[in-house]
């Protein structure tokens, strides 16, 4: 049977599902049944999620939580997170509480400067281009007028237009390269539609405009999260050592990618799981984050820590490019009310909760590496899966809980207790 098909956007919701039963599960109406079952009763949410994308056939849920106690310019905040990865809730509640008693978090905003480009090929002489881009300046200006009125009356707008030279790394090729502010929006669209009306006016015949979008390469809107304690009350014992311990991991992850990876993901396990609860885009902040972690040439942390004086410091600096107004924050009923949780920020309040999120990942899973090692407890926070798995009842599930309180949790473990369990009943 061929699995190619034409038309499918216009085939209704249950069309597609039935074509893609008999196509890709040999019609087994199980498939069929899979999907309806994440289907909304409320038929006014479902229609929202429906128009969200094109071919929606059902929703995929992922949990979502809140990590309360974060105390951040010393200024309490319960953070929404939506992940599936089991301990990553746990670590931001158990860290939050733990830098509560210490200070808490400093946060600021460092910068806010969004980036797009006009990518064009010309040929002819530099000098002319850059007298010809000059000459063209202000009706840049007065093409994006309607475009930046709104945004100037909130504090945003095109801050620069400059003409850049990319001549030596692509024969021809020039940018318009344009600083954006777009106050509490990401700006995407904003971005976007300043470029393609300024691409519009370049109209000389020797100019060949590529195209013109917005750059997720944000290091200009940057921010900044620390924590920072005496190293004495940073561990109940040996705290000089394991602090020592715990800045060589953060120094291993400047020196070695491999590392700098793991290190890294940890930070956007936090980081991710607020950008989504906030209907923000976890695509454009990741490639965004990694893109600044490598800006040395090198792939590296996106924390830091020290040790001076007896005083321990941890911190995180980053670009996030994000948004409170426009786009998912307000369509989506959760993003509304996760934003209503945190008082309804700014978007340079969200960048600080948000760089937060990430860093008080990063200080969990060093502080958990570089001590007891991850398993411990991320084989814990994995049992109640683990026993879902096998089917146990509540009763069984509580039994194996209890079972593995002082015990090494392993998959073979889990098995063998759940079977010894049922074997005995
Ligand atoms: C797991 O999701 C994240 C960690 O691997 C991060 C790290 O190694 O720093 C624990």
């Amino acid at each position: 049977m061929s699995k190619t098909v034409h038309g499918f956007s216009k085939l209704n919701k249950s069309e597609k599902i039935d074509w893609l039963v008999a196509t890709f599960f040999d019609g087994d109406p199980k498939v069929a049944e899979v999907l309806r079952q994440y289907w909304h009763d409320n038929q006014v949410l479902q229609d929202l999620h429906d128009d969200f994308i094109e071919n929606t056939l059902s929703n995929f849920y992922m949990p979502y939580a809140v990590a309360p106690n974060f105390v951040i310019n010393g200024r309490d905040y319960t953070v929404p997170m939506v992940i599936e990865e089991s301990s990553v809730v746990a670590a931001a509640s158990l860290v939050a509480k733990f830098w509560s008693t210490r200070g808490g978090f400093k946060a600021q905003v460092l910068s806010s400067t969004k980036i797009g480009q006009v990518h064009f090929m010309y040929e002819g002489p530099t000098a002319s281009l850059e007298a010809y881009i000059e000459s063209k300046m202000a009706r840049f200006y007065e093409v994006t007028e309607k475009l930046t009125r709104n945004m100037r009356q909130r504090g945003g707008g095109i801050l620069d237009i400059a003409l850049r030279d990319k001549t030596e790394a692509l024969p021809h090729y020039y940018q318009l390269h344009v600083s954006f502010e777009t106050a509490d929006s990401m700006g995407a669209n904003f971005i976007n539609s300043c470029l393609e009306a300024i691409a519009g006016e370049l109209d000389r015949e020797d100019i060949q405009v590529v195209m013109s979008i917005l750059s997720n390469y944000v290091p200009d809107c940057l921010v900044r999260a620390e924590v920072c304690c005496p190293v004495t009350d940073l561990y109940p014992e040996n705290a000089a050592h394991l602090a020592q311990k715990f800045v060589q991991a953060v120094q291993i992850a400047h020196a070695a990618p491999h590392r700098a990876v793991t290190h890294n993901k940890g930070i956007m396990n936090g980081i991710d799981a607020v950008v989504i609860a906030t209907g923000n885009d976890f695509r454009a902040v990741e490639a965004g984050a990694h893109a600044y972690a490598a800006r040395n040439g090198r792939y590296q942390s996106l924390t830091h820590a020290s040790i001076e004086n007896g005083e321990f410091r941890c911190w995180i600096e980053l670009p996030l490019s994000l948004g409170t107004v426009g786009g998912l924050t307000s369509l989506h009923p959760l993003s509304k009310l996760s934003l209503q949780l945190l008082g309804n920020p700014s978007a340079k309040e969200l960048m600080m909760v948000i760089a937060v999120a990430g860093l008080a990942q990063n200080f969990a899973a060093l502080r958990a590496l570089t001590t007891t090692g991850i398993q411990k407890g991320h084989m814990k926070m994995h049992l109640t899966n683990m026993i879902k798995q096998l089917g146990a009842s509540e009763e069984e599930k509580q039994f194996l809980i209890h079972y593995f309180e002082n015990r090494t949790v392993s998959h073979q473990a889990v098995v063998e207790a759940y079977k010894n369990l049922v074997k005995d009943r």
